[in-house]
């Protein structure tokens, strides 16, 4: 039997997540990928064996069995359309007896005369008739620590319900990050410049500003046996909080910790030796002055470029791109590919240079 399934993910990487799907799940077909809303829709055969791989994927948030999709507006009539599409959808049937269950949902796009909330509240109520139908009696709604939870939104105009199946924590909480980073980067977007920069097992990797170690950890977490994973920065705090991360996921003995400048790579770091770079340098936005950031992009871009293989590639996330890409051409690099990815609040850009 084959079903249909949503996969959530970090807006702007939708074609790393269908590649995975594609890699992980053999046999699964991807039916609709939403560009910028961070959704990957995709068949796959439904079955034990399934379930356990999709708790492998890296660059999910979160997965759902979907049970249905419909157009239903932006208008407030679309909110009895969601209940009794809710109601009709078999949703009531993933409930045990007895069990708990409640309604997680979002709203994405613009121009909505409801809120995210209303969705949750309609189709709770959809789902929670359905289920008197079904039992004779009324369901235990739990908002904290239900058995089951279901995930509804409404994208544009199209309501999407789908029972979560690889827990409610989104998945990007991978439970190693015993140190905090100020500026953490998601490891599901470490996962992402990692495939862009089309990172592969054998390889030397590094992240010369690796801060809590989110890039190095994936690295290590995805290669069996790469050459190399280097994660530098100039912060002995961060160095050792990396260390500390790296051993909470057990990776720590595979990856080199340097307390160093990336400006000065060569001192430490053979020259034409990386294969693979991935990378978050700080976007300067909080320090209130791009001109730090820009002269940091000076000195470092020229370094790395002198440590890396000819013909090996950088993903470089960053707030400045114009400036990132201008000093990226002048240290010798070609610009292979750029594009825009969320990344808390703000959409940045993601650049993959060639060495
Ligand atoms: C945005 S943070 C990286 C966060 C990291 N990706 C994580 O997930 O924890 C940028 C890091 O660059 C480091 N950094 C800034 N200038 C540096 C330099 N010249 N050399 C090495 N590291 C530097 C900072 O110490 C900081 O940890």
């Amino acid at each position: 039997m084959r079903r249909k399934y949503l996969a959530t993910c970090n807006p702007g990487l939708e074609d790393v997540t269908a590649e995975e799907v594609g890699s992980v799940l053999p046999g699964s077909r991807i039916v609709e990928v939403r560009d910028k809303r961070g959704r990957v829709v995709f068949e796959s055969p439904y079955g034990e064996k399934w379930l356990a791989s999709l708790y492998t994927l890296r660059s999910t948030h979160s997965i759902s069995l979907l049970l249905l999709e419909a157009r239903v507006g932006k208008d407030r009539g679309a909110l009895a359309k969601i209940r009794d599409l809710s109601r009709s959808s078999g949703a009531a049937r993933l409930i045990p007896e007895g069990a708990s269950f409640a309604v997680r949902a979002e709203r994405i796009g613009e121009g909505h005369e409801y809120t995210s909330i209303d969705i949750a509240r309609y189709a709770g109520d959809g789902i929670g008739a359905a289920y008197e139908e079904v039992y004779g009696v009324k369901p235990l709604v739990r908002l904290g620590a239900p058995s089951i939870v279901f995930h509804a939104e409404v994208d544009d105009e199209i309501f999407r319900l789908g029972v979560l199946i690889a827990g409610e924590k989104s998945m990007h909480r991978r439970g190693y990050r015993v140190y905090d980073h100020p500026a953490a980067l998601k490891p599901t977007i470490a996962y992402g410049l990692l495939r862009l920069a089309g990172a592969r097992d054998g390889s030397t990797i590094m992240d010369p500003m690796c801060g809590g170690g989110t890039v190095a950890i994936e690295a290590a977490l995805l290669f069996e046996s790469p050459e190399s994973i280097i994660c530098v920065d100039k912060s002995p705090r961060h160095i050792r909080g990396a260390v500390l991360n790296s051993m909470a996921a057990r990776v720590s003995s595979r990856i080199r910790f340097l307390v160093h400048d990336a400006t000065r790579l060569e001192e430490k770091i053979s020259p034409g030796s990386v294969d693979y770079v991935a990378s978050n340098p700080p976007y300067g936005i909080r320090l209130g002055d791009p001109w730090s950031v820009r002269r940091l992009y000076d000195r470092f871009l020229p370094s790395l470029h002198r440590v890396m293989k000819g013909g090996g590639r950088a993903s470089i996330i960053t707030a400045d791109s114009e400036y990132f890409e201008k000093a990226a051409r002048r240290a010798g690099f070609r610009v292979l590919h750029a594009r825009k990815v969320r990344h808390g609040d703000l959409w940045a850009s993601v650049l993959v240079l060639e060495a």
